[in-house]
């Protein structure tokens, strides 16, 4: 495998990242994950956007869009990547082991991989961990996932592939690594940034979507208890794009209304249309 580390192409054995890098001691540090489709990185526009917003809550400086993309375009080449999931990681750079930056200068890695097909449907569970909407980092893409690492594993053990977050009121926030939607009465929902979740790239062509589509649908609050109310709940996401979820805490979920089944086509569609919506 060949990655790209500040600039340069080199096998991922070669590649060097100091003990005391921030990434790694104290989480300091923001990435992104796009799908690339036909060896074309969808939707870069907007990834590259959010990783900037990402950076610029942190106050980490990330280097300029055009260095950046032929960074990717040469990690797609090299490894020959058509159909792949692709990382982009800053890190704060070498510093002291505390939280003090001190002025460390980031790192950039890029990391392509092929991609694994996703189920078209999944089972979810209630995490028994809230988020919290209030914290520095909400809505920030940061490389600070133990929260959603632990869950996520909470998930597997129960034979789920997702864990949905409640927020400190008790709203629904967000899954691990995918925004979270809902049909109720007939209307299609998806918490809002003050809910404290991720402004996923598939949320916002989500809800463009269903604007074109002329579904009803609005971004409030959602009680944790109006879930069991849904007609209809469904995870967006880079990887599992729109993925219909079939049961939450092993109770059938049920789905009757079917946006969710044509938002998945209308965003497959979307991807054949144009790589950079
Ligand atoms: C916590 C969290 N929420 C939401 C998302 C979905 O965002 P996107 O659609 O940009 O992949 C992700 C993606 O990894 C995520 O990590």
């Amino acid at each position: 495998m060949i990655i790209w580390l500040d600039g340069e192409l080199t096998p991922i054995e070669a590649a060097r990242i100091s003990p005391l890098d921030r990434g790694l001691t104290v989480g300091d540090g923001v990435f992104e994950t796009l799908r690339v489709y036909a060896g074309h990185p969808f939707a870069w526009t907007r990834h590259d956007a959010r990783l900037r917003i990402s950076a610029r809550g942190l106050g980490l400086s990330v280097i300029d869009a055009a260095t950046l993309r032929a960074g990717v375009d040469a990690v797609l080449a090299a490894n020959d990547l058509h159909d792949a999931r692709l990382r982009i990681t800053v890190t704060g750079g070498e510093g002291p082991p505390g939280s003090s930056r001190s002025g460390a200068t980031p790192r950039v890695m890029i990391v392509g991989v092929e991609f694994k097909a996703l189920p078209a449907s999944t089972s979810v569970v209630i995490a028994p961990w809230t988020r919290n909407e209030n914290s520095a980092t909400a809505g920030l893409k940061t490389l600070s996932y133990a929260a959603n690492v632990r869950a996520l594993s909470y998930a597997e053990s129960r034979g789920a592939t997702e864990a949905l977050f409640a927020n400190t009121q008790g709203n629904l926030c967000e899954a691990t690594g995918s925004n979270v939607f809902a049909v109720i009465d007939d209307v299609l929902v998806t918490p809002p940034a003050s809910a404290g979740c991720l402004l996923g790239v598939t949320r916002g062509l989500v809800l463009e979507l269903a604007a074109q589509l002329g579904i009803a649908h609005e971004q409030h609050d959602i009680p944790m208890s109006d879930i069991d109310t849904a007609t209809e709940v469904f995870l967006s996401s880079t990887t599992r794009e729109v993925q219909r979820v079939d049961h939450i805490d092993g109770a059938p979920s049920p789905s009757s209304t079917h946006f969710g089944d044509r938002l998945a086509d209308a965003y497959a569609a979307l991807v054949r249309q144009t790589l950079d919506p």
